[in-house]
């Protein structure tokens, strides 16, 4: 099990970070494709969400913010454009927990930006309820939106991340998943979910990066990482969510 290393703060603040693979202890500097990338962030239209879109407007290139509330993306696409004159933002409504929608909405995506180097899977929401007096299609509503739309979005747009060699993940998890919480087992579970898909996705996709000729072809860097939950406390730096133990990864740079 590779050690953790720190992370210096001006690297941290620059979106870098440390991380030891394999058997040789290698230390590899990583920079996620954030820098004039496209960006998209899903749950952008409160929370976290508009707190990542804020903070990655100066520098991804386009940045696709994707939420239910139609006009509340539109008022961020609006303060975002006039706050920064050169970055393309596409708003793009859509109901995660309808399959259909969502691929409708990645269709949207596909035609108005093209591809996608970074995906943002932030939109999650819960509910306080004992399971047995739950009501079903709010349950549904979660499990379709924490966990069904985060495979779904993940097995749209990391294909072509992978084929391009430039691409990158970001999962958000929570403390509901590092523990069980009662009175919020579909939440907690999703969580559950959440942790384990990243866990095993970032071993897939750095089989993906280890091909020395696809990572000198294309200097990709790619990189994933599984949030525990401290988004609010660290003002949601992508830099600062890898947690102890679970440090993000990536291919050595070329
Ligand atoms: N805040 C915390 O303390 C905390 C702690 C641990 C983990 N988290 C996780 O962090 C993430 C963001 O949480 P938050 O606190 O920022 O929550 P929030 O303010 O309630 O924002 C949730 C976002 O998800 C979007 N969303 C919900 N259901 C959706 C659906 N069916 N389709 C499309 N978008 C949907 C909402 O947009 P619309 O309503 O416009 O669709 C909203 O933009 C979640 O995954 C949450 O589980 C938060």
């Amino acid at each position: 099990m590779p050690a953790q290393l720190p992370v210096p703060a001006e690297a941290a603040r620059a979106g870098f970070a440390h991380v030891q693979l394999g058997e040789k202890d290698r230390i590899v500097t990583i920079r996620p494709p954030l820098d004039g990338g496209t960006v998209l962030i899903t749950g952008a239209s409160s929370g976290i969400g508009r707190q990542f879109a804020a903070q990655l407007a100066a520098r991804a290139g386009t940045l696709v913010v994707v939420a239910r509330r139609a006009g509340l993306l539109e008022g961020l696409r609006a303060d975002l454009v006039a706050a920064h004159p050169r970055l393309q933002v596409a708003a793009v409504p859509v109901d995660l927990s309808d399959e259909r929608d969502v691929d409708r909405g990645m269709t949207a995506v596909r035609e108005q930006v093209g591809a996608v180097d970074v995906l943002i899977n932030n939109a999650g929401l819960g509910g306080q309820a004992l399971f047995d007096a739950a009501d079903w299609t709010r349950t549904r509503q979660v499990l379709h939106t924490n966990v069904v739309a985060v495979a779904q979005l993940t097995a749209l747009l990391v294909p072509s991340m992978v084929e391009r060699g430039r691409g990158g993940v970001l999962n958000m998890g929570s403390g509901a998943g590092l523990t069980v919480m009662p009175a919020a087992a579909a939440y907690s579970a999703s969580k559950h979910f959440v942790d384990g898909f990243s866990e095993a996705l970032r071993a897939d996709l750095a089989g993906a990066c280890s091909d020395p000729r696809r990572v000198r072809a294309t200097r990709a860097h790619c990189y994933l990482s599984a949030n525990a939950g401290a988004a609010t406390r660290t003002a949601a730096h992508p830099a600062r969510m890898a947690r102890p133990g679970r440090p993000w990864q990536t291919c050595p740079p070329s």
